[in-house]
């Protein structure tokens, strides 16, 4: 119970330093958006892109001249955002695919139906996460946060790694971009607990860990793929505190600073996924990975992110709960 309480104090006091920063921020002039060239002739793929985040950063994506797959769980809203990104950046710009990140035959299957459109792919945006979703454990077992936010895009990207491989190239390479959140600075840097294996304190711990999971799966990326000189970069992104359904079902007192004070102290969408785009397109970060970005600007990550014990036990752990093969990247 005691171990629980201070779990999510420690999850909290990150939520609130981040937004009282944000808030001084806003109080100085706010935040910019970033000016990016345009991206013709580049496809992304952008999980949770239904709505939040995600939704912003496809639209961005797209007004950038990108081909964006809207990859989401939720048919009906994916078509709709489909529609209303057409409307606004011409009928080739949006595409929905189905993918559900808690079931991995549904990754599987996503992916085989992006390569079955012939399309090239030069960004994967794993964005989708879920935070104290009540739904229980995912299809294949799995704690919720590890299996939505951590081993769905694991899975996710070691398949479409071939993809973004065949159409990056020195000079204008692929991009993988994971989005993380400050919370990742109290995950416990346990392999059984990041993976649900040993039971977090509570679900906000869970929360955190799954986005340390994913710092490390992404600076380990970012290794091999340097390792081998593959036309693939790998960054991870921090959103900043954003006004979004991710707070849904998070505690009254969290849900009421959201409805009465989010405009001041919670970014915007549209503000939240600019670190995002930035990552994406920017040409200052062409060829380079293996940056922890926040406010458009590189960040720290937690020093245990970069230990390559860690990493390696859990990309390994990792690989045998997701039967992901990786080792086509080298190892
Ligand atoms: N909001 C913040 O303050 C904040 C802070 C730090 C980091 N982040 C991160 O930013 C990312 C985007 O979150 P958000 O704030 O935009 O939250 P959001 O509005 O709740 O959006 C989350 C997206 O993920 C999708 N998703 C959830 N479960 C999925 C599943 N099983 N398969 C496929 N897609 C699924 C959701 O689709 P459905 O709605 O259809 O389920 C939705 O499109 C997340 O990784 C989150 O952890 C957010």
């Amino acid at each position: 119970m005691l171990a629980a309480l201070w779990a999510a104090l420690r999850v909290y006091a990150v939520g609130v330093a981040v937004t009282m920063v944000q808030l001084l921020r806003r109080l100085r002039g706010g935040f910019r958006p970033p000016e990016l060239p345009l991206q013709a002739d580049r496809v992304a793929i952008v999980t949770g892109a239904t709505r939040g985040v995600g939704l912003s950063t496809a639209c961005q994506l797209a007004r950038l001249g990108m081909r964006v797959i809207v990859a989401g769980n939720d048919e009906h809203r994916g078509h709709e955002v489909v529609a209303r990104i057409q409307e606004e950046s011409g009928p080739e710009s949006a595409h929905f695919l189905f993918l559900d990140l808690a079931s991995l035959s549904s990754v599987r299957s996503f992916v085989r139906n992006f390569e079955a459109t012939a399309l090239p792919l030069h960004l994967l945006i794993n964005n989708a996460g879920v935070m104290l979703d009540p739904s229980g454990n995912t299809k294949d077992g799995f704690e919720r946060h590890v299996g939505v936010n951590f081993l769905g895009h694991f899975l996710l990207t070691s398949l479409l790694l071939p993809a973004l491989r065949a159409s990056g190239h020195q000079g204008r390479k692929s991009r993988v971009i994971t989005v993380c959140s400050s919370t990742h600075w109290v995950g416990q840097a346990d392999v059984a607990r990041l993976l649900g294996q040993s039971p977090a304190p509570c679900a906000l711990a869970a929360y955190a860990g799954s986005k340390l999971a994913l710092a490390l799966f992404s600076l380990r990326l970012q290794r091999l793929l340097s390792a081998l000189g593959d036309p693939v970069t790998a960054n991870i992104v921090d959103p900043g505190v954003v006004d979004t359904a991710l707070f849904a079902h998070a505690g009254w007192g969290t849900r009421a600073v959201q409805r009465f004070l989010g405009w001041l102290l919670f970014k915007t969408p549209d503000e939240g996924a600019w670190t995002s785009v930035y990552a994406a397109a920017s040409p200052k970060l062409e060829g380079i990975g293996g940056r922890y970005l926040r406010d458009e600007a590189e960040a720290e990550v937690l020093g245990a992110a970069r230990d390559l014990e860690l990493q390696g036990h859990l990309w390994a752990e990792s690989c045998r709960l997701t039967g992901a093969a990786w080792v086509a990247v080298g190892e």
